[in-house]
This record gives C-alpha cells, structure tokens and sequence, in this order.
C-alpha cells in the first residue's frame, strides 16, 4: 500500500464536498432531466456518454434526429450537455435568439478555448468578421483575377501531372499548399502568399488549436491553464508570424499617418480591409497579426476540408466530369473567368453542394452557449451554461427534404433550380432551415462567398486541366472526431494532365 499521507485524503474530501457533492444535488435537481438524452444519462453514467461520444455522437445524433424530430434531446458531455434541436421551427427560433440568451462568442469561447489558443483581443473584439463580411466580400469580383492566377500558378507546382501516366499525390496535403496560397493571395498578396514557412505556420497553427482546444474541454476549468501550456503557444505562433507580417503593418501604419486612407496606392487587401475597421488601441502589429491568424484560421482548413471530399467525390462518381466541362465550355468562353461567370455555373455550384450535403455535413452545427435559463416553443427547458446546437447532418440526410438522402446527386439542386425558374435559390451559399452548412442568423460564415467561389475556381480548374481517378478503387472513408466530419487526410487520388484540345 502507498502510504498516503492524511492531507492528500483531507484534499480530496475537500473536493468531494466543495466540488462533486453540489454539482450532483445541482445534477439531479436541474429541468434539463425533463430533455430526453441519446445514450446513458445517469449522473455517473453520463461521463461515459461522454466518453461514448466522442467517437460515436454522429450515431448518437442521427438518433436522436429521428426519436424525436420536431423537438429537443440532449446527449452528453464531459461537464455539461449538449442538447440538439431539430426540425424548421425550432430553427427559426433558435436562429431568431438575441446573443444575451444563446451566444456564439462565448460558445467559441469555449469550443475553441479562446483564453489559451488566441488571446484576449480576437475574443473581445471580433471586429475582423465585419471586415469580412463586408469590404473582402465586396472586393471579390474586382480580386478575382488574382485569386485565378494563384490557383494557376499553385497546381502548377503542386500538381506537376504529365499526359501519358497517373501521378499519386496525398490529396489533402496537396490542397491545404494549393488553399493557404490562394487564401492569403487575397489576404496578404505577393511574396508572401508563396511564403513557405509562412504557409506552414497557418496550416499549422489551425492544427494545433483544434487539437489543443479538443484536448483542454476534456479537463475541468480549473486544471485547463495548467495543460494550455503543454499543447499550446500563442506567443511563439504570434511572434513567428510578425517576423513575416511585421514589416508590411508597420509600413502600412506608417503611410496611413502620413497620407490616411486617401492614399492612392492603398493596396486593395485584408491589411487596408482590416485597418478601415481597427478600433484605435487595436492598430497595433501584434493585434493585426492575430487577425490574419484568426482568419487563416477560419479559412483554410474548412476550405480544404470541403475540397478533399468534392475530389473524393469527383473521382467516385466520374460520369460528372462530362457535363461539368459542358457547363464550363458555355459559361467561359475565351478567357472569360470572371466572378460574374463563377455565378451562372449552376451545375458546378449543385455538386459542390451535394458533395457537402453529403460527405462534408458536421454532426452539429450553430453551437451556442446558453445564456440564460431559456423555454423553447416545444416547451423544453434548456438552463444555463449547456451547449445548444442544430443536428446539420441529420437534417442534411433528412428525405422529407432530400428524395433519396444517402444517394449522390450531384445535379440535385441545379435542378431543382432549373425546376423553379428562379435565380438564387439552391445555392451552396444559400442559408435557411434546410440548408446549414454554414450555420445561420447573425453568425452565419461571413466567409461563405469568397469560399465557395474560390472552391468553384479550383474545381473549374482541375475539371478543365485534369483527370482524377481513385486510387484503389474506393472513396476513402470520412472518420469523425466528436461531432465534427473529417475527410481522410493522409489519401492518395491519381491525376493525369489532360490533352488540350
Ligand atoms: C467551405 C468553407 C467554410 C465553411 C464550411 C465554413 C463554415 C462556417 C460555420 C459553420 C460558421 C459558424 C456559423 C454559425 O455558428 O452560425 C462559420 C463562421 C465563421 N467563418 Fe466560415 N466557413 C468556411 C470558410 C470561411 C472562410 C474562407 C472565412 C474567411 C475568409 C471564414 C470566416 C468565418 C468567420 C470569421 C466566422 C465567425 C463568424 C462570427 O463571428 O459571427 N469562413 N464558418
Ligand atoms: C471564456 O473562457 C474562459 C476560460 O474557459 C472563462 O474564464 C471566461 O469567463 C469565458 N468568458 C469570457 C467572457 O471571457
Ligand atoms: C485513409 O486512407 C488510407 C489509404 O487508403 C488508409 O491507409 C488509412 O487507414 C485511411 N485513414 C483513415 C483514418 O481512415
């Protein structure tokens, strides 16, 4: 026997009695007992659940879905429960709730454990989404043509196939090089863009806050601060990235002292875009250097996520490439690659979208903290600090909505477009109660249409350049970490360079 020492016992009664014993008086007692739950939901059984979930909540979720469409169930987590709604109406509702009762901000809060992977000032003042939203989104068409010559320039590199043999090339690697250039193409321009530690430090960096967040929700608050420091640092990540962004803030700083935002040889990028939205005390390198990061962050392995599984799909279902050329041959004629072209490829915006619909759909979507004790319109009382979320996926597999849900169509929504006549519906940026991919109401992804079109320009490019082709015969699987969809990352797909006719 160890001989423990009578003071390790008294801390230990000690946390049984401040910590455990109230938060299961509090357990037991709470209305959220009165949600259904998707696996164990004992107090101490729960912890299993949670455990269960981790690699089984899209099962979990899908069930729920189905029990009891229409309303709410809860299944767990570690320290708290994450309860799912389904169904239009609630979504309406749930979409329709002021920050003050279910909050994003404090839901990525603590999803992406803000305090320990970006720092304070992202958190306090997210004034880059605004910057997004509105002036990158607004100078997508009139960039465009920069975004198509680093797509160009990047598969040259990185796609190096020849006519006559297949070439092997680990898929995702190869789009995350292709993505991180064309991204920051439009974010920080030339050189950089092809910087290649620059690129590296912003697909890394993504990697390690995921991996760091997953790990730090899986400890009690109190204990987080102490491991942040083992899988995660902000410091050495923000100070890596001035050394490449330092010199160019700071000239821009500097000339807009000098000459305001009237000078006329302003770039036109995420820099100027960022400065016109900077609140005085955040006009500083190290904060702007956050935001390239954060957005980065945001961008590129979403992109390259929704990338990989659209190849996966191309190369599965090859009877698409045809008709896709077609569309591509009408629509871009000579070297017309505008952003106005990019609109009218109905048939190439559908499979991009049936390809997210049912390959790259999270389990989850919209997560919010709940704010305050809150009643929803099928009575459910949802208390305070539990996650809230919608069950995308579910919805996405839904044949109410979709005929034929676990079928690829990937024509499915051009024709239903074509079917109604009308201009904009369908769309993959499209948000509403049938469509989630990128959440929706105030929080909606402001980067969904520079995403989506950078998408259509690299898939128009590997259709009009390329052949793809399995590599052993099988779509590789999508795996699933908690509720979030992972294409495979380490798969190979074949490509050949196609004869230009
Ligand atoms: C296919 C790629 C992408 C997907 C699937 C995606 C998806 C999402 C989703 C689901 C949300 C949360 C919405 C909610 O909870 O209601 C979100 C938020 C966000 N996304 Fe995207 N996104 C993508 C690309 C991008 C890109 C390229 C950018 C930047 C240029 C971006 C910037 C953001 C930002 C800043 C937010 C936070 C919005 C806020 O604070 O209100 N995303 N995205
Ligand atoms: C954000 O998360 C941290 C750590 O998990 C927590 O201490 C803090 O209260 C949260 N909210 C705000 C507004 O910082
Ligand atoms: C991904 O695909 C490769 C090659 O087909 C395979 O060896 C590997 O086990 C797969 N990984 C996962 C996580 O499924």
């Amino acid at each position: 026997m160890l001989d423990l020492s009578p003071t390790i016992w008294a801390l230990v009664g000690l946390f049984l009695v401040v910590y455990c014993i109230p938060s299961y008086i509090r357990a037991v007692r709470s209305p959220i007992n009165r949600i259904p739950t998707i696996g164990p939901s004992g107090v101490f059984a729960s912890y299993y659940g949670a455990l269960k979930a981790l690699w089984s909540s899209n099962e979990m979720i899908q069930e729920g879905y189905e029990k009891y469409y229409g309303g709410t169930f809860k299944i767990p987590m570690m320290d708290r429960w994450s309860v799912v709604v389904s169904g239009p109406e609630l979504y309406d509702e749930f979409r329709r709730r002021p920050d003050d009762e279910l909050s994003f901000h404090e839901a990525t809060n603590e999803t992406l454990q803000m305090e320990f992977t970006f720092g304070k000032g992202v958190k306090e003042v997210p004034y880059h989404t605004g910057t997004i939203r509105t002036p990158l989104t607004r100078n997508l068409a009139n960039r465009f043509p920069d975004i198509q010559d680093e797509i160009a320039a990047s598969f040259a590199e990185h796609v190096p196939a020849k006519e006559d043999e297949w070439l092997s090339l680990p898929t995702y690697d190869t789009i995350l090089q292709i993505v991180v250039r064309t991204s920051n193409r439009l974010f920080v321009g030339l050189p950089l863009c092809r910087n290649p530690d620059f690129g590296k430090l912003n697909i890394g960096y993504t990697r390690e806050v995921f991996k760091a967040a997953f790990i730090l929700q899986q400890f009690p608050a109190f204990l987080r601060p102490f491991f942040a420091k083992l899988f995660t640092n902000i410091d050495t990540n923000v100070n890596r990235a001035i050394r490449h962004l330092g010199p160019m803030i700071e000239e821009r700083l500097a000339r807009e002292k000098q000459l305001g935002s009237e000078d006329p040889e302003r770039p036109n990028d995420l820099i100027s875009w960022l400065l016109d939205y900077a609140t005085p005390g955040l006009r500083t390198v190290y904060d702007l250097t956050t935001r390239v990061l954060t957005i980065n962050f945001a961008a590129i392995h979403t992109t390259s996520m929704t990338f990989t599984h659209i190849l996966y799909d191309l190369a599965s279902h090859p009877e698409y490439a045809e008709p896709l050329r077609q569309e591509l041959a009408t629509v871009l004629v000579g070297d017309d690659w505008s952003k106005v072209a990019m609109t009218k490829l109905r048939k190439l915006d559908s499979f991009i979208k049936e390809s997210q619909r049912l390959s790259g759909s999270n389990a989850l979507i919209m997560t919010r903290l709940v704010m305050k004790d809150i009643t929803l319109s099928d009575g459910s009382v949802v208390p305070k600090g539990n996650f809230i979320s919608i069950a995308s996926r579910a919805l996405h597999l839904d044949e109410r909505i979709y005929p034929d849900p676990n079928e690829f169509q990937g024509f499915r929504f051009s024709d239903m477009r074509d079917g109604e006549g009308e201009g904009t519906k369908h769309q993959a940026v499209t948000l509403g109660s049938d469509w989630t991919t990128f959440g929706g109401g105030r929080h909606a992804c402001p980067g969904r249409f520079f995403a989506v079109n950078e998408v259509k320009a690299m898939l128009a490019y590997v259709l009009l350049n390329y052949d793809v082709k399995l590599k052993g015969g099988e779509r590789p699987k999508t795996t699933w970490l908690g509720p979030i969809n992972i294409p495979n990352q380490t798969a190979h797909l074949l490509f050949r360079k196609r004869k230009q006719q």
